[in-house]
C-alpha cells in the first residue's frame, strides 16, 4: 500500500518540478540578471553594466560603494549575499575578502591574456579574486589657489605637512576608501611605521575633511573648496582633462599604487551570470572602454588600449607595494584600529 502511494507522489513532485522549469521565466529563475557591486567611479560603473547588458542581455542590478564599505557590506551579507560580483576598488579588500571566504575561487580562461601584476593577484588568494587595472596614488593641487594664497608648489609627501597648508588638504578615511587605505599603508611601506603614523599625525593638522570616497577630495579641489586633494593619480588626470585647474602630482619620495580588483561573491545567486560578467570585464574590448568615462587606470588585459592621458607607471617611483602583507585580514584590521585610535581622535 505504501509503496503504491508513495509512486504516484513522487511522480507529482516530478511533474512539478518540471512545470517550474518549464513555466518560470528564466529571469524569475535568477537567469539573465546580475547584482554587481561596483568601486570605481559612478561613470565608469554605468558604463560598464550598460555595455555588458548590450552584449550578453544580462540585466544588472548596480550599486556604487567605496572599496572598504563593499568589503563591510559582503561580510555583512555572508550568511544571505545579495550580490553576485564585486568589480573594481582597490585590491587589498579584495584580498582580506579572499582570504576570509566571502569570496569564490574562478579561474577565467582569460587569465592568460592578463599583466603579471594582475595574474600576481589572482596566485595571491588562491584565484578568489584577479587585477582588472592599476593606478599609481599621488595627490593633485588647485593650481589658482595655491597662486592665490602665494604657497609654494607641494611637489612631495613631505610637502603636505607643512605648516602653511593646515587646513587645506583632503583624503578619504582609510576604513571606507581604499584609496586612503593604501596610502595609509604607502607609508608604512615608505618611511616604517613609527614614522609613518609621525607622519599622519602631523598630516591630520593640515586635513580639513575625512571624505567617504576616495576620488571625492580632487573633485572638492576641482571646486575650488580644498587646495590639495590625496588621490590616485588618475582621479587627478580626470579633473584636469575636464578643465579644472588641477596639477597632477606624483610624490617626489615614491608612491604606492593599487590593482583594482574583481570577484565573485560566495553563494552568488546569479553564478552563471556571474561567470559570464567576470570574463567579460577581462577582455580587451570591455577594458578598453575606462577612456569613454574618462577613468585612465592602466588596463589588465594586455591587448586593451592604455589611455593616453594615464599617468605612466613606468616613469613613476613606485614602491614595491606589499600586496600579500597589507591585504592580509589582520595587518589591514590592525593598521585601522590603530590609525583611529592614534590619528583620528586627535583634536586638529
Ligand atoms: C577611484 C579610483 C579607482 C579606485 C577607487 C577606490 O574610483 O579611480 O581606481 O579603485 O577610487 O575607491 P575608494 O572610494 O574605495 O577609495
Amino acid at each position: 500500500m505504501r509503496r503504491k502511494s508513495s509512486f504516484p507522489k513522487a511522480m507529482l513532485l516530478a511533474t512539478c518540478a518540471l512545470t517550474t522549469l518549464v513555466l518560470v521565466p528564466a529571469a524569475a529563475r535568477g537567469e539573465g540578471n546580475l547584482t554587481l557591486y561596483c568601486s570605481p567611479q559612478i561613470e565608469w560603473c554605468q558604463l560598464v553594466i550598460a555595455e555588458f547588458t548590450k552584449a550578453t542581455g544580462i540585466k544588472v542590478a548596480m550599486t556604487r560603494k567605496s572599496s572598504g564599505e563593499t568589503f563591510a557590506q559582503i561580510k555583512a551579507e555572508a550568511s544571505n549575499p545579495k550580490g553576485d560580483v564585486w568589480w573594481g576598488g582597490t585590491g587589498d579588500p579584495h584580498l582580506q575578502a579572499a582570504e576570509e571566504g566571502l569570496t569564490l575561487e574562478y579561474r577565467s580562461p582569460r587569465l592568460g591574456e592578463l599583466q603579471a601584476w594582475a595574474t600576481n593577484q589572482a596566485k595571491a588568494s588562491n584565484y578568489r579574486t584577479v587585477g582588472v587595472y592599476a593606478g599609481a596614488l599621488g595627490f593633485g593641487y588647485n593650481t589658482e589657489l595655491v597662486a592665490k594664497k602665494k604657497l609654494p608648489e607641494p611637489k612631495c609627501w613631505k610637502d603636505l605637512i607643512r605648516p602653511d597648508l593646515k587646513g587645506e588638504v583632503q583624503v578619504a578615511d582609510p576604513n571606507s576608501s581604499g584609496t586612503s587605505y593604501t596610502m595609509l599603508a604607502t607609508m608604512v611601506q615608505l618611511l616604517g611605521e613609527a614614522e609613518a603614523f609621525e607622519y599622519l599625525k602631523k598630516l591630520h593638522r593640515n586635513v580639513n575633511q575625512y571624505t567617504k570616497s576616495g576620488s571625492s577630495p580632487i573633485k572638492a579641489a576641482a571646486q575650488g573648496e580644498t587646495t590639495v586633494g590625496i588621490v590616485f593619480m588618475h582621479d587627478a588626470v580626470t579633473m584636469a582633462v575636464r578643465g579644472a585647474p588641477i596639477k597632477v602630482v606624483a610624490p617626489c619620495e615614491g608612491t604606492g599604487y593599487e590593482v583594482g580588483s574583481m570577484s565573485i561573491i560566495k553563494g552568488a545567486r546569479n553564478l552563471e551570470s556571474a561567470k559570464r560578467f567576470y570574463d567579460w570585464a577581462l577582455t580587451a574590448a570591455a577594458q578598453s572602454l575606462g577612456a569613454k568615462a574618462e577613468a585612465y587606470q592602466v588596463p589588465s588585459n594586455k591587448g586593451a588600449a592604455t589611455p593616453p592621458q594615464a599617468p605612466k607607471l613606468g616613469e613613476i617611483k613606485l614602491i614595491d607595494y606589499d600586496f600579500a602583507k597589507y591585504g592580509t585580514s589582520a595587518e589591514r584590521k590592525r593598521l585601522l584600529e590603530k590609525w583611529g585610535k592614534e590619528v583620528k581622535s586627535l583634536p586638529q
